[in-house]
């Protein structure tokens, strides 16, 4: 009976530990910045258990890599997988738990024996957070022919380190086409991220789609001078512009109401000294809204809140868009079958949107697409204290499973 395997728990944990290990931060967390040696280290140790299993693996022009049963697979599998790289202050969970989630459901599949009427694949995607080389959701992107593999090649990163070096560097550069040929469905589990599932005492999430993102530098230039010296009234201060910014996304957010939300998180001072008021700040503003049009009526009062301060401060402000991607709503039938596939489990369900970006928004592009959310601890998230307790990891897992088992056996795909 396809409907009672269950993966094996005691491997996915074993699994989890080993690669959150690789690049331990040493409280629980792991920074696993993409093409850094300990992304390189990270993705060997998942092809490696590719390999073990027996999976034909494809890496792509931009270093995403996909492990396929059977391995002389030809027609479209049914895709699941995530990423592995981390923001610099990561958990182990955040995209790691969807690979080997993922990887344990084709093994459970593999070893079952049930005859398949599709392959079935596993996946992960190269920098998907973001944190290093913008956009967020970059492998993916690219997978789906949503940015062109030359351009994404040339990106330079907050350190100056280029995409296209950095994956020669770790050897991951194969000849798998990009844009990828779809496959015939993906669904990926995730940790939430967030407080929802966990307030609402619920073990699962059926994610409906992912909300808008929005993100821009802002690089403010005005007069370095000296501290002491300096009327204030003399000032053209880009750290105050930063700091004026920063509050103005706080109260642009409350006002607007949830699921509005404006986050600053990386700011720049230029020469970065005590005694002197800066020449320059850089910084990002992150947007998010589940309605375009809201997202587009919070970007523009950016905009006039940035030409204000240029104003008044004296000095020029300068933008640049890291990301940019609209709301997406998942495929419903996609979506019913993950909520129904976790009540037949005897698990709470909640149809929910998600507040982070996934890899899954991309894949939805090119073909029915779902997201599995489990609850996590306290919304923790993008922090060494990440957490998901054992068994609703497990849980999340067996729902991947059966959801993957019914697209892979299914005479037809909606
Ligand atoms: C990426 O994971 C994001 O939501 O920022
Ligand atoms: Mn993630
Ligand atoms: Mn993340």
């Amino acid at each position: 009976m396809t409907g009672d395997l269950r993966v094996s728990w005691a491997r996915l944990r074993g699994r989890l530990d080993e690669l959150g290990a690789i690049g331990s931060t040493g409280d629980g967390g792991c920074a696993r910045l993409a093409l850094t040696d300990e992304d390189r280290a990270g993705r060997d140790l998942v092809v490696s258990w590719m390999r073990d299993l027996g999976l034909r693996v494809d890496v792509d022009g931009i270093g995403n890599v996909v492990g396929t049963w059977p391995a002389d697979a030809t027609e479209p599998p049914v895709l699941t997988g995530s990423h592995i790289d981390t923001v610099r202050t990561g958990g182990i969970y955040d995209g790691n738990l969807g690979v080997l989630a993922g990887l344990e459901a084709v093994e459970t599949i593999i070893t079952s024996g049930i005859d398949l009427a599709r392959p079935v694949a596993v996946a992960f995607f190269t920098n998907e957070e973001g944190a290093r080389f913008a956009p967020d959701m970059f492998g993916s992107l690219v997978y789906v022919g949503g940015l062109a593999l030359e351009e994404a090649l040339d990106t330079v990163g907050v350190d100056g380190a280029v995409v296209g070096a950095g994956l020669e560097r770790i050897g991951y550069v194969g000849p798998m086409p990009c844009p990828a040929r779809p496959p015939a469905a993906f669904v990926e589990l995730h940790i939430e991220q967030g407080p929802v599932l966990e307030a609402g005492n619920v073990d699962i999430g059926a994610v409906t789609g992912v909300q808008g993102i929005s993100w821009q530098e802002v690089t403010v230039t005005g007069q370095s001078n000296h501290a002491g010296t300096t009327p204030m009234a003399h000032r053209h201060d880009p750290a105050y512009v930063a700091g004026a910014v920063a509050v103005f996304a706080r109260s642009l957010a409350s006002e607007m109401g949830p699921p509005q939300v404006a986050t600053v998180g990386r700011i720049e001072l230029h020469p970065n000294l005590v005694n002197v008021v800066p020449a320059r700040a850089t910084f990002t503003v992150d947007l998010r809204n589940t309605s375009e049009a809201d997202l587009q009526h919070a970007e523009a009062a950016l905009t006039a809140r940035l030409d204000q301060l240029a104003a008044a401060e004296g000095v020029t402000i300068e933008t640049r868009t890291l990301a940019r991607f609209a709301p997406v709503a998942f495929d419903e039938a996609m979506v019913d079958r993950v909520e129904r596939v976790a009540r037949d489990h005897g698990r709470g369900v909640r149809r929910m949107p998600s507040g982070a970006g996934h890899d899954a928004q991309m894949l939805a592009r090119v073909c029915p697409t779902a997201m599995v959310f489990t609850p996590s601890v306290g919304g923790v998230s993008h922090n060494p204290a990440e957490l998901t307790h054992d068994p609703d990891l497990e849980a999340g897992a067996n729902v991947l499973l059966a959801v993957m088992v019914e697209l892979a056996t299914a005479d037809s795909l909606p």
